[in-house]
């Protein structure tokens, strides 16, 4: 098609809901003029009226020229029907989630705008092919995904169907790039990118509730303090909305014709069933009524054990060596490999399998993962049955005195940020091995789709991807019930690099 999209391309924008009406701004800031159409008029009217507020309010905060803002809000005009946006190079859809509305559109459009305009849709979750199927020219049908706020979350995902003109998806591309945004591609898929690769850090949070590993809070404090991650899952689905949140799960459930990895959580249904739906709703998993929020359970103080000695390969745990010697504990060489050795306990990085079932020689504690152990500041531990709390307070007091609070749960596989980090990475590795994205493209869609600290893809390089499929293989061992088994793609990459620095990718 030779698709060159320009900033003079005239744009239009069809629903003024949260999303368009965020689209029309980032557009029209960008220099385009932008048509906004919908079927409701008092919508439409509505979402100007808040564009050129929100414009103002921009300037008066000094993000913005007054001319930068008034020329912006200048370039926005409305449309009473469709036939006025014959003009338009570039049209973005982003009414109702409903394949029958969105092809109804599209193909009306078909009638109305230039054969060389490209057709785009803001869908989350509906098939790009399905969409542009029956259309005469299916190849200009491509997805543009953007994030809410549009206007400041700064990926976007473009999608491909079978049928999507190259040319096409190079010229949305580069014309989302030139806006400012980050621009990923991908083929049309259950979740695309974001969507899909995210669900483990909700779906493993649910399961260490509902087996009580641990409470709502207590997780949230781990992944946060130990993962990295901006927000916890809980507080996070909060925010999104559980309703929202476990319809993007049963969607992706339902369009990998009930794949066990995205097998939606019972714990959460119950909670959208009872209205606790989240901040919008005054309570979710936690109240919004001005109580106190809950707080982690952190383990009490514990003594520095009199001798700490660290094996030969502590891998990621090094850094942890590091601090406590900072601290003034001295740590002896000594040990089996990949241990730390206490007068009563020893101490590894989780394998995946339960604490307790440790062949042999005294205790073990099993220690999470920290996304850095040397700037995390709490750790999750987890210890079998067997083993005494004298032994377990050894471990406790030890990182506890290396700066770090600790948090003791039962003994789970994976513990809590491990088996998350783990599942991400395999998703991950799974949708790079099928050629759905590109992995540079997945690990920046996770960082500014979904604010993570550092790519899935970058973190498993880190962790070592033999790691991380020996911690998925003694989970599925554990669980047996499909839900953590290694992709065939990390499976192929036996260590090596998911990136592809070392197969030449
Ligand atoms: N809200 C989000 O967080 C988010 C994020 C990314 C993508 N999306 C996707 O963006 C789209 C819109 O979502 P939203 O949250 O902005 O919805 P919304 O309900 O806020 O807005 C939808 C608008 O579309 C209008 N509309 C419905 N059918 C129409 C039609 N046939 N023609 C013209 N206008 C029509 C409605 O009147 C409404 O104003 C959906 O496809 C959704 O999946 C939403």
């Amino acid at each position: 098609m030779g698709q060159v999209l320009t900033a003079g391309t005239p744009i239009a924008v069809i629903g003024a809901g949260t999303m368009g009406a965020g689209i029309a701004q980032v557009a029209a800031l960008a220099g385009h003029p932008v048509l906004l159409y919908d079927t409701d008029s008092d919508r439409l009217q509505a979402a100007v009226s808040g564009l050129h507020a929100q414009l103002g309010k921009l300037a008066e905060r000094g993000k913005l020229g007054p001319e930068q803002a008034a020329a912006a809000a200048e370039r926005i005009g409305t449309a009473r029907d469709l036939g006025e946006l014959a003009p338009a190079g570039l049209v973005i859809e982003a009414i109702v989630e409903l394949l029958t509305a969105k092809r109804d559109l599209l193909s009306a459009l078909e009638d109305v705008v230039k054969p060389e305009a490209v057709l785009a849709s803001n869908t989350s979750s509906l098939s790009i092919d399905a969409m542009a199927a029956g259309l005469r020219v299916p190849g200009r049908v491509v997805g543009m995904h953007f994030f809410n706020p549009a206007p400041v979350m700064r990926l976007v995902e473009v999608v491909h169907g079978e049928l999507t003109d190259p040319a096409v998806v190079a010229a949305v591309h580069e014309l989302a790039g030139s806006w400012g945004k980050i621009a990923v591609r991908v083929a049309s898929s259950p979740g695309f990118i974001v969507n899909r690769v995210a669900r483990p850090f909700y779906g493993e949070a649910h399961r260490l509730v509902e087996e009580g590993a641990a409470d709502p809070a207590t997780i949230d404090a781990v992944l946060r303090e130990a993962g990295g991650f901006r927000m916890g899952p809980f507080e996070l689905t909060d925010l999104i909305g559980q309703d929202v949140n476990l319809a993007v799960c049963t969607s992706v459930w339902v369009a990998t014709h009930f794949d066990p990895r995205y097998t939606p959580s019972g714990w959460q249904r119950g909670l959208v069933e009872a209205g606790r739906l989240g901040r919008k709703t005054g309570r979710g998993v936690y109240g919004y009524d001005g109580g106190a929020k809950p707080e982690p359970s952190t383990a009490p103080r514990a003594a520095v054990p009199a001798h700490v000695s660290a094996g030969v390969g502590l891998g990621p745990l090094e850094p942890l060596v590091a601090r406590a010697a900072a601290a003034g504990i001295q740590v002896e060489p000594g040990g089996l490999p990949g241990e730390l050795l206490f007068p009563r306990a020893r101490a590894a990085l989780t394998t995946g399998a339960l604490a307790g079932e440790a062949a042999g020689g005294l205790p073990l504690v099993s220690l999470d993962l920290a996304m850095d152990y040397r700037t995390a500041t709490r750790i999750a531990v987890a210890a079998g049955s067997g083993c005494p709390p004298e032994a377990l307070a050894e471990v406790v007091g030890f990182l506890q005195a290396a700066g770090l609070a600790v948090t003791v749960v039962a003994d789970t596989p994976g513990l809590v940020v491990m088996r998350t980090v783990a599942r991400l990475a395999n998703e991950a590795a799974d949708l790079a091995g099928r050629g759905v994205a590109e992995a540079a493209d997945i690990d920046l869609a996770m960082r500014h789709g979904a604010n993570y600290p550092i790519g899935p893809l970058e973190w498993a390089d880190r962790i070592g991807t033999e790691r991380i499929r020996q911690v998925l293989d003694a989970m599925e061992d554990r669980y047996r019930d499909g839900r953590y088994r290694p992709s065939l793609a990390l499976r192929r990459l036996s260590g090596r690099s998911p990136r592809g620095e070392e197969t030449g990718r």
